[in-house]
């Protein structure tokens, strides 16, 4: 059923912005451009067009083996790329549009350029909420492989200035659609033969996936963490070494505080975890933009959204 309060503020932000149709020009003629989402923004390319994704590998100086995210319009674009099945119906019918990547066995010759599953059997999709992300897969009827907008390794972006300043004088062109809300990107869940599990926690929450679906998530071996390979140790980090749970800064660190403490700059006053997923990378962007030598950053409760941005700042920490 289609959200028509949804459509009307689509079709108001799309006809604020000037340079919407340049953008769509872009991507329709094998360009990259970095997009907002409701997670973070996307270095956008069309998915069927390999030299189109091979520059944003490219741009990002990201590792061929580290596949993309194919972005779709609705569950009819995702049924014509993957083996669809009851269990994607189910999750895709609760949380899309939204915060969800769906890894599912890819359908032969779905046009998919190959670059972008980085050879696995697999594809990733999801299907973005964001107005402008919809308006450009409406307009363009592409289906978009975009990962984060940041150079690889590096923290996301959840600003047009964040990608900017990520690509450090050779940014992509952006779409300016402000900051986006909720500010961690997607969780990615892998559907199984028997069942699902989460590869990377996001804004839906396993314990969210698990009401939906009825039935717990399969254990995580090693094979989830082969089968994401983004999700390397070192990764989201700052350029700035960044030290974990700390209750209170060191000489010369940024402190990153969380509840009724004092801090450089606070994920949320009233401890809130939704809030503070929403501005953990704003505040990571700000701490390395700061004097400080390096950053520090309170402990954060390991729950709902809190298990996601655990998960990001343990990688934040880990130096290469
Ligand atoms: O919220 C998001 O997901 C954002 C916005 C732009 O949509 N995108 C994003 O993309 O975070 P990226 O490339 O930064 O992270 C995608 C993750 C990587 O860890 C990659 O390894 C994993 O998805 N991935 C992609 N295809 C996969 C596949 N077939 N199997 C397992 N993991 C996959
Ligand atoms: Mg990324």
């Amino acid at each position: 059923m289609p959200d028509l309060k949804r459509t009307k503020i689509e079709k108001e932000s799309v006809s604020g912005l000037v340079d919407f149709d340049a953008i769509c020009a872009l991507l329709l003629s094998g360009e990259i451009a970095a997009i907002p989402t409701e997670t973070v923004y996307g270095l956008a390319a069309d998915s069927a067009d390999g030299d189109a994704v091979a520059k944003i590998y490219a741009a990002k100086g990201r590792p061929s083996f580290n596949p993309l995210i194919v972005h779709i319009a609705d569950k009819t674009a995702a049924q014509k790329l993957v083996h669809w099945n009851d269990r994607a119906d189910k999750l895709a019918g609760a949380f899309w549009p939204g915060a969800m990547t769906l890894v599912m066995d890819a359908k032969k010759n779905n046009g998919i350029a190959s670059i972008v599953s980085a050879g696995l059997p697999t594809l990733a999709i999801r299907c973005p909420a964001h107005p402008i992300m919809r308006a450009v897969l409406a307009q363009t009827g592409l289906n978009l492989a975009a990962p984060s907008a940041n150079r690889s390794g590096h923290i996301s972006a959840t600003s047009a200035q964040h990608v900017r300043n990520s690509f450090d004088g050779h940014a992509p062109p952006i779409l300016d659609g402000g900051i986006c809300d909720q500010g961690l990107e997607s969780t990615i869940i892998a559907l199984r033969p028997n069942g699902w599990q989460i590869l990377r926690p996001g804004p839906i929450t396993s314990a969210m996936v698990k009401d939906y679906m009825g039935e717990e998530a399969l254990p995580l071996d090693d094979e989830g963490s082969i089968e994401a390979p983004g999700q390397m140790s070192s990764h989201y980090a700052p350029d700035k070494p960044l030290r974990l749970l700390a209750d209170a800064p060191k000489n010369d660190e940024f402190y990153i505080g969380f509840g009724a403490v004092e801090s450089d700059f606070n994920l949320s006053q009233n401890g809130d975890l939704v809030e503070a997923a929403a501005r953990l990378f704003l505040a990571l962007h700000k701490a390395d933009e700061s004097n400080a030598a390096a950053i520090a950053i309170a402990s954060i409760p390991n729950q709902s959204i809190g298990v996601a941005i655990n998960d990001r700042l343990k990688r934040a920490a880990v130096r290469i």
